[in-house]
């Protein structure tokens, strides 16, 4: 079978925004990649055999005494090196070039002349006249002059080294991001780098993705049989499908319908994944017991506390009576992905941005004893997105909005009743639905309707009423710690608002969250 990882990128990262992005760039392009912190230990590059080192941006100055710098044995590894931003700098700083800091930072659109023949640009332009780059910059400081052995191909009007190149070394610098879309040629820039450059064969593709994943699982686990926890959720739907198809029967899914997911989430879910693909899955009804364990209970986090434990409670006493039974359990599945492991990962040294360590990393409860399989592991969300439609998984699952872990009990602010819990999913379930008919649940990135328990008054026929109030609230965001409130349209908004007043009893007033995040959350619990 293909080696899939044969040929692969390695990034450092020194701490930017937008490594991930540099990352998922060269994926999508076909390449394996990995990402480690710029003080990873230096000794595994020569192991790990990369085929080309990008160095990440980052938010230092070389400028600085202890600034970040690239490790020695980056350089020995004798490949092709590619420094953006930052890492452009340290290549200048590191190799006998300089940097300097500007005036003001540089933030935006930018021309970029090439002037000098180019191994990276070459026959990319923008421009029919000149050979010109439109591109997006974002620094604070920038090279001022090329190290020896570099030779300055791209200049802007604001800095005098925008992109530099050691064609003999095949070390390369670029000042702007070409890994942002702002930046017209920037995927034709990366590909030029890793296939053209570093000549890596482009064999990172979702289907050899699948094949990869099930040969290894099949190693992992051999003749054992693996459990799961299914929520619904994207992860773990595809890990489900994946494992399915790796290990057929030996795979059981247990399936803890709480009473607080989104409306019809629990039939939904066995109809695909237990009637549709045949994955064998255990549904336990929980509803009652999770609204008897929140009775009573306004505080949010209190209330994340209760419907975590309770979650860990029932999965306990699931797989306990598998195992007691079958005995041959041995396995737990998990649908940890890249950027948990990343974020868990954080540097050796410690001296690289401490970031929160992720809850999915990190192990099983003791007394389990079992041990773990996390086969998405390697994978961003936008690739378990694609090898979960290549597994037949059905799309609307697929590229569903987030759902947090506990669901509408966070969405139906102060106390959880059953009542309440049923009343919002219906209403979710119309503003849904209507956004799927106006095309307009891809363009926003989590919507979704909160419970008030406040009562205004209303007009229902000739009567009043005294009822229930709805918020509608959707955002559009790229990485979920900012957003914006989705601009949705008047009329619109209006037709949801009329059908969740006249289609569901209880409710008299909707009204919509007009608030960004900071400083309001996406969630209003
Ligand atoms: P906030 O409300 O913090 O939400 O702006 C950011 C993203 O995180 C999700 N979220 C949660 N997910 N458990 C989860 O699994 C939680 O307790 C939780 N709280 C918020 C939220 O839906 C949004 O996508």
């Amino acid at each position: 079978m293909t080696n899939i990882h044969s040929d692969k990128i390695l990034i450092l990262d020194f701490g930017a925004q937008y490594t991930q992005l540099i990352a998922r760039r060269v994926r999508e392009l076909g390449v394996y990649c990995e990402i480690w912190a710029w003080d990873h230990d230096p000794a595994e590059i020569a192991a790990f055999a990369p085929k080309g080192i990008i160095f990440s941006g980052g938010p230092e100055s070389t400028t600085l005494v202890d600034a970040p710098k690239a490790p020695q044995q980056a350089f020995d590894a004798d490949v092709p090196i590619l420094g953006i931003c930052y890492g452009m700098q340290t290549l200048a700083a590191q190799l006998g070039g300089a940097t300097e800091a500007a005036e003001a930072r540089e933030f935006g659109h930018a021309s970029v002349d090439i002037v000098a023949p180019s191994q990276l640009f070459d026959g990319l332009s923008d421009h029919a006249d000149a050979h010109r780059l439109d591109v997006w910059m974002s620094h604070g400081d920038h090279v001022s002059k090329a190290p020896p052995g570099f030779v300055v191909t791209g200049t802007t009007e604001r800095i005098p080294v925008a992109v530099m190149e050691n064609a003999e070394k095949r070390w390369y610098g670029v000042q702007f991001h070409p890994e942002v879309t702002h930046t017209k040629q920037g995927s034709a820039l990366l590909k030029r780098f890793i296939t053209d450059i570093c000549g890596c064969a482009t064999l990172w593709t979702a289907a050899n993705i699948i094949d990869d994943q099930i040969a290894r699982v099949r190693e992992q686990v051999g003749e054992d049989h693996v459990l799961l926890g299914l929520s619904g959720g994207v992860d773990s739907s595809v890990v489900a499908a994946l494992l399915h198809k790796a290990i057929g029967d030996r795979l059981t899914c247990v399936f803890v319908d709480t009473g607080l997911l989104r409306w019809q989430e629990g039939d939904q879910v066995m109809a695909t994944m237990a009637e549709h693909m045949g994955v064998k899955v255990i549904r336990v009804n929980a509803a009652d017991r999770y609204f008897t364990a929140l009775e009573g209970e306004a505080d949010p986090e209190a209330k994340r506390k209760i419907i975590g434990r309770l979650f860990v409670e029932i999965f306990d006493e699931e797989s306990e009576k598998l195992i007691a039974h079958g005995g041959k359990v041995k396995w737990l599945a998990q649908g940890t992905i890249y950027p948990d492991v990343i974020e868990s990962a954080g540097s050796k040294t410690g001296k690289a941005h401490v970031i929160k360590s992720h809850h999915n990393v990190g192990g099983l409860p003791e007394h389990m004893k079992l041990k773990l399989v996390e086969p998405l592991r390697e994978l961003f969300k936008d690739e378990v997105r694609r090898i979960g439609v290549a597994l037949g998984l059905p799309r609307e699952m697929v590229y569903r909005h987030p759902f947090p872990g506990p669901g509408l009990g966070v969405r139906i602010l102060g106390e959880v009743k059953r009542e309440y819990a049923e009343l919002l999913a219906r209403a979710d379930a119309i503003f849904i639905e209507e956004l799927r008919k106006a095309d307009l649940y891809d363009k926003t990135s989590q919507a979704f309707a909160v419970f008030l328990p406040v009562k205004s008054v209303g007009v229902v026929g000739d009567a009043r009423a005294y009822e229930w109030v709805v918020a509608l609230r959707a955002v559009e965001t790229i990485d979920f710690m900012t957003a914006h409130w989705a601009h949705l349209p008047y009329e619109f908004l209006g037709k949801v608002s009329n059908r969740i007043i006249n289609e569901i009893r209880g409710i008299s007033r909707v009204v919509y969250d007009i608030s960004g995040k900071p400083p309001a959350t996406i969630e209003w619990e």
